[in-house]
């Protein structure tokens, strides 16, 4: 195992509609990051793991209702009690391949109806990403994918508005499977130190590639 002690970690997002392929995808590129013995760690959000996660987990089965505004504001603060712990770990060197970030907060909740903006802004301040990997499907055939697990968003409708918002979120960066338009209002403390060495080598890119 290669430990970066001198240089950070990599913050690594995989973007996408339910049944997007993500988890696969995560999982492919830790192996393949343990192959070259990089630190690497597969997270995901919503954590269901914590007490937020618990009352987002619950709302997603439909065993509560919420206010969508409420709902928004638990999965982003979710995101915030994980920060500090994700800032340790990449500056211990360890990168984070992360099921899920604030993409999916602003598109999942701007689909509900919400302003944009308003569901951007809660996530200022959290880490922004060096990659998002937006794993682009057409949301017919991720339905088609064995079906849903029957949570709350996973109807095709609403996943079309879903696609909808997240290309809506792409910016000048956007190269078909990379969004960035939030890093204008995630903070970089991370970023400031050493470039993360695993996003210099094109084979790390290409990981993605074979997807
Ligand atoms: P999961 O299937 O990846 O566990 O995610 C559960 C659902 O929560 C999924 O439909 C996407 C949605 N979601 C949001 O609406 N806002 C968020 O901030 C996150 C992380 C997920
Ligand atoms: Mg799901």
């Amino acid at each position: 195992r290669v430990e970066n002690s001198d240089s950070r970690g990599a913050l690594i997002v995989l973007e996408g509609l339910d049944r997007s392929g993500k988890s696969s995808q995560s999982n492919r590129l830790l192996s393949y990051l343990d192959s070259l013995g990089h630190a690497a760690e597969l997270w995901r959000f919503p954590d269901r793991t914590t007490s937020v996660g618990q009352m987002i987990s619950a709302y997603l089965s439909n065993k509560s209702q919420l206010d969508d505004h409420t709902i928004h504001l638990l999965f982003s603060a979710n995101r915030w009690e994980k920060r500090s712990l994700m800032e340790n770990q990449l500056k211990k060197g360890t990168t984070l391949i992360v099921d899920r970030y604030s993409y999916s907060g602003v598109a999942f909740s701007s689909a509900k109806g919400l302003d944009v903006e308003w569901c951007k802004a809660p996530e200022v301040g959290l880490l922004a990403p060096d990659l998002v990997v937006y794993l682009d499907i057409p949301p017919e055939k991720a339905a088609e994918r064995g079906g849903y697990g029957g949570e709350r968003y996973e109807q095709l409708e609403f996943q079309r508005q879903v696609a909808q918002y997240y290309q809506a979120l792409r910016d000048s960066s956007w190269k078909g499977t990379l969004l960035h338009s939030l890093d204008v209002f995630l903070c970089k403390p991370v970023s400031q130190m050493t470039m993360a060495p695993q996003l210099k080598s094109s084979a790390f890119l290409r990981s993605f590639w074979f997807l």
